[in-house]
């Protein structure tokens, strides 16, 4: 009995003892090697693309997208013109010196052509249909010429006038190339080139070669003196009734860059005139941000 229990305490160690041993072999055991946690391929976060400033003239009548850093510079030069006028006036040229980056005018023949010191007349360019001014409407019975549906107008401003007891007489017309050069260059040799270029075109630039442009008197005083008439007052307000605008008004010398001549009219056409007076623009304004 002393035996089997000798036994039994004996079996109990042995039993103990390799359990222990169990527990040492798991700890000495090499350590599954953790398969490796797949982390997802690092994408590159894409750079945003820049937004680009949005353009400050894009919505501007006129807005021409290959002007805009012409606009952004004329604007820092002159800080106190409005949006519109910095438009108007980079699409004219104006950000440029004048007689520079001279256009060849292409469609010499459209009622609404833009000749200024931007956009010259195409060489020998000579209106086809010029029709006399009656010589009732022509100072001193010159011998004055327009086109045909400018010459009409202008006889039926003169006519209205007339029936409101206003005297308005054609003093210049239709000027050809060989004239206009011929008045430039008198001139020059008068008073220097760079005062000619203040009050007359060089030849081939002038609005008269176009066969759309008057000067106008009141058969009394020098046309030049035409601002100072009871005509002109009355001129100012019906002209546009007639087709025909004032091109060279004063105040706008720098846009047109002829003095002010109260006396030179120009036939666009009664739909035109009266827009122009209405958006109280120059006609290099509206040729050149209004016109498509
Ligand atoms: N006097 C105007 C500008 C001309 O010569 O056409
Ligand atoms: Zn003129």
């Amino acid at each position: 009995m002393r035996k089997k229990r000798y036994l039994l305490i004996l079996l109990a160690a042995v039993l103990a003892l390799l359990a222990g041993c169990g527990t040492q072999d798991s700890i000495s055991a090499p350590l599954p090697t953790p398969s490796p946690v797949s982390t997802p391929a690092a994408t590159p976060t894409p750079t945003p693309e820049p937004t680009p400033e949005p353009d400050p003239y894009a919505d501007v009548t006129g807005y021409r997208a290959e002007n805009t850093e012409r606009y952004a510079a004329y604007a820092e030069q002159n800080p106190d013109l409005a949006a519109q006028q910095v438009v108007s006036y980079v699409n004219i040229g104006l950000d440029r010196p004048f007689y520079t980056e001279v256009e060849t005018i292409a469609d010499p023949d459209h009622l609404l052509v833009l000749c200024n010191k931007y956009h010259q007349l195409p060489d020998g360019y000579e209106p086809a249909d010029l029709v006399a001014i009656s010589s009732a409407y022509c100072n001193g019975g010159k011998n004055l010429y327009l086109r045909a549906e400018a010459a009409a107008a202008f006889e039926q401003l003169c006519a209205g006038a007339a029936a409101e007891g206003y005297t308005i007489l054609g003093q210049s017309g239709y000027r050809s190339y060989s004239y206009q050069e011929q008045l430039y260059n008198n001139y020059v040799a008068r008073d220097g080139q760079a005062a000619a270029d203040t009050y007359s075109a060089r030849p081939g630039f002038s609005e008269h070669q176009t066969g759309l442009a008057m000067d106008i008197c009141n058969g009394i005083l020098s046309y030049t003196d035409f601002g100072q008439t009871a005509e002109y007052t009355w001129a100012k307000e019906h002209l546009a009734e007639y087709g025909f605008v004032l091109h060279y008004l004063p105040g706008t010398e720098q846009i047109t860059g002829y003095m002010t001549e109260e006396w030179h009219i120009r036939y666009v056409g009664v739909e035109t005139a009266q827009e122009i007076d209405r958006l109280g623009i120059t006609l290099d304004e509206y040729c050149a941000s209004y016109l498509n």
